[in-house]
């Protein structure tokens, strides 16, 4: 079918909802503009639509995607008035792990709308259409880096931290017995190996997925880069361009300290007289070998991911053996002393047998968790409390409507604040 055809339209009502289907079809919106996934003959609109409304970077971003094998064209919507492309988003596959529990999970990117179209429910319309997308890939999280408040309009709520960057006090002495370069294909396997390692230390990681890696080697809104000794990789990162005289240096990794001070020394020596900042990534090993050097000035206004949680039975679900070994090495596991979380509107009881727990059972609304040995967290706070850095007992302090009741201590060793380490195609 095509979208001329009136009878494969889905005619939706004035103000366009969220889509809440997947959308392999084209959708019709209000005015006649029509919501589909893009094609081939879209690309350089799309392109001269992200560069206008985003970084000039942008267009090649998106064609990297566009063009990937793993990804492709399906991955991004686009919002057309007849041919003319007024609104675009795209979909990535990404993986987080939470512990030793890997979950897929989305990403949205790559957002913009037209300014002629502009608060016509045009971005909810696609953010509709990419979490249907994401359902039926399985995603049990979408993450996202986006503008202020907006996504909170669409499920998302901010739940985990991004690094700060911070400025450097001196640069270390060239040690004479490595070179710095920019990585090839050929660096991929090395450069993976050591975000493995640099990512093992975080109790959530996402690391960049294989497609993610390609864009990063092709792109030009950073630029990968490898310390080579002896013809080994033994550090990599990953800078911007100088833009009004400073630039970052963001995803160091290193096998050891003197790699690490490689590191830093060569992105400094590449661009002389601008200021350069690194992304603090704690406790890895560039974090240590760098304390001496950077500036430790305390975080400033908050910046952190979006997390939308579509289904917390799922969710819960696929947590049971990360919650099973928690309960295990608290010592706390008493079969028989079923876990219930209260969102409130909604509860999920997790039975505790003797080898491990069972399947998360849903029920209705339960206002006084407590009384029934449950804790309580509203469902907007559910993504701060499984991934973020505060744990059940810190957001009770700034939430009323989180809490661990009176199970106090299983409910903090289930719920522990977090450290997060993301791997983004886009750096905050
Ligand atoms: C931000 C942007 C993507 C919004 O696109 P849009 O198609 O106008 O968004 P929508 O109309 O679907 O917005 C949904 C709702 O949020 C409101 N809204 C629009 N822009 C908003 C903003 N910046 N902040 C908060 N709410 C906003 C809309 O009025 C609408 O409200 P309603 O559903 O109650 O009617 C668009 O303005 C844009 O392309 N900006 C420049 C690029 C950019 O910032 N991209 C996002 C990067 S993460």
């Amino acid at each position: 079918m095509t979208v001329d055809e009136p009878s494969a339209r889905t005619v939706i009502p004035a103000v366009a909802p969220a889509l809440t289907r997947p959308v392999a079809r084209p959708a019709a919106l209000p005015g006649g503009l029509v919501l589909r996934e893009s094609r081939p003959e879209d690309q350089e609109q799309i392109e001269a639509l992200l560069a206008e409304r985003g970084d000039a970077t942008d267009a090649l971003d998106h064609r990297l995607v566009a063009e990937d094998p793993d990804t492709g064209r399906s991955a991004t919507a686009v919002v057309v008035d007849g041919d003319r492309v007024v609104s675009t988003a795209t979909l990535l596959d990404e993986e987080l792990r939470l512990g030793t529990v890997r979950l897929p999970a989305g990403q949205l990117e790559l957002v913009a709308t037209d300014e002629e179209y502009e608060g016509r429910g045009l971005v909810r319309a696609l953010t509709g259409w990419a979490h249907a997308r994401s359902a039926e890939r399985g995603h049990l999280v979408q993450v996202m880096i986006g503008i202020p408040y907006f996504y909170r309009q669409f499920g998302y709520e901010y739940a985990i931290d991004i690094p700060v960057s911070r400025p450097l006090r001196g640069t270390p002495p060239d040690s004479g017995t490595s070179v710095l370069r920019t990585a090839t294909a050929a660096d991929l396997p090395a450069l993976t190996a050591l975000q493995d390692t640099a990512q093992r230390g975080f109790d959530v990681a996402m690391p960049h997925s294989a497609a993610c890696w390609r864009w990063l080697l092709a792109h030009e809104a950073s630029t990968l880069r490898v310390v080579e000794r002896a013809g080994a990789v033994v550090a990599a990162g990953r800078n911007t361009p100088v833009d009004d005289g400073v630039f970052h240096l963001a995803e160091a990794a290193a096998a050891d300290e003197q790699a690490a001070l490689d590191l830093l020394a060569g992105v400094a020596a590449s661009a002389p007289g601008a200021k350069l900042r690194v992304v603090h990534r704690p406790g890895t090993l560039p974090a240590d070998a760098w304390h001496d050097l950077v500036e430790h000035a305390p975080r400033g206004e908050a910046q952190q991911y979006y997390v939308r949680v579509p289904d917390p039975t799922a969710l819960l679900d696929r947590l049971r053996p990360l919650f099973w070994q928690r309960l295990v090495t608290a010592g706390l596991n008493r079969a028989g002393d079923d876990l219930i979380v209260s969102t409130f509107r909604a509860h999920h009881r997790i039975p505790v047998d003797e080898q491990g727990l069972g399947a998360v059972v849903t029920g209705g609304p339960m206002q006084g968790p407590s009384a029934e040995g449950g804790a309580g967290v509203a469902p907007d706070q559910l993504a701060p409390l499984l991934l973020g850095p505060h744990g059940i007992e810190g957001l009770s302090r700034i939430r009323p409507d989180v809490y661990p009741g009176a199970r106090m201590r299983v409910y903090r060793a289930l719920f522990p604040p977090l450290t997060a380490d993301l791997l983004t195609y886009y750096l905050p």
